[in-house]
């Protein structure tokens, strides 16, 4: 597969767009989930880092993992991550982790993600009972968030009550929406969501 991100990896860090959307979701994240030094924390398409970075100090350990090499060298180059990070090129929608997590976050990943009720399924599979999700991506928007032609964006956002559907159907409850920020540019105005919420629990 080839890696998408190659040439973005580069300035990624640098760029001012990822810079405004790590701070507002890495915000959101503290605000509402209560992190703990026993959390095992899932950062799904974690990229360079830069939500891991901002929630590593207050848990056990993120497993971050991407599906693109170039993303994830940026992030291994943060020596000062190496403690509480653990690094995996995995694409966990297509094969399970033998591992269950406290919390999964994820940060403007999820629009890259072709079959999205697959993508719950996994993370439900891959939370503790009473585990939490906190998840940010884009709202609906008109497709002109990315260049026109950018490969691999298979959603342009996603409505909130569909969203909130398909979250129920997958066994998570206390589902809550915030808006992380919004984003300005020359197109428009996009707004990123936060939702949070829980796997239920089995009781036996
Ligand atoms: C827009 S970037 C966001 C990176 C990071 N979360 C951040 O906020 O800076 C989206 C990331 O999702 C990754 N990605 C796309 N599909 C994925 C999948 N199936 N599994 C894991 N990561 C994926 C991409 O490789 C890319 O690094």
């Amino acid at each position: 597969m080839s890696d998408l991100f190659k040439e973005k990896a580069k300035e990624w860090d640098t760029n001012d767009r990822s810079q405004q959307l790590s701070s507002g979701i890495g915000s959101a994240i503290l605000e509402n989930i209560h992190l703990t030094q026993s959390m095992e924390v899932l950062d799904f398409g974690a990229g360079t880092g830069l939500i891991t970075s901002q929630i590593a100090p207050f848990v056990k350990r993120v497993t971050a993992v991407d599906i693109s090499e170039s993303m994830l060298e940026k992030l291994r180059a943060k020596t000062e991550l190496q403690e509480k990070v653990q690094v995996l090129c995995h694409d966990i929608t297509v094969s399970r982790l033998n591992q269950e997590f406290d919390l999964i976050m994820s940060a403007m990943a999820m629009h890259h993600v072709k079959d999205t009720e697959n993508m719950l399924n996994q993370f439900s599979k891959h939370l503790k009972q009473g585990g939490q999700i906190a998840l940010a991506d884009l709202d609906s928007e008109d497709g002109t968030f990315h260049k026109a032609g950018t490969e691999g964006v298979f959603h342009n956002g996603f409505d909130r009550t569909y969203f909130s559907e398909l979250l129920n159907r997958h066994g998570f409850i206390d589902i809550k929406f915030s808006t992380a920020l919004t984003v300005k540019a020359d197109t428009g105005l996009y707004p990123v969501f936060l939702v949070v919420a829980r796997k239920v629990a089995v009781t036996h």
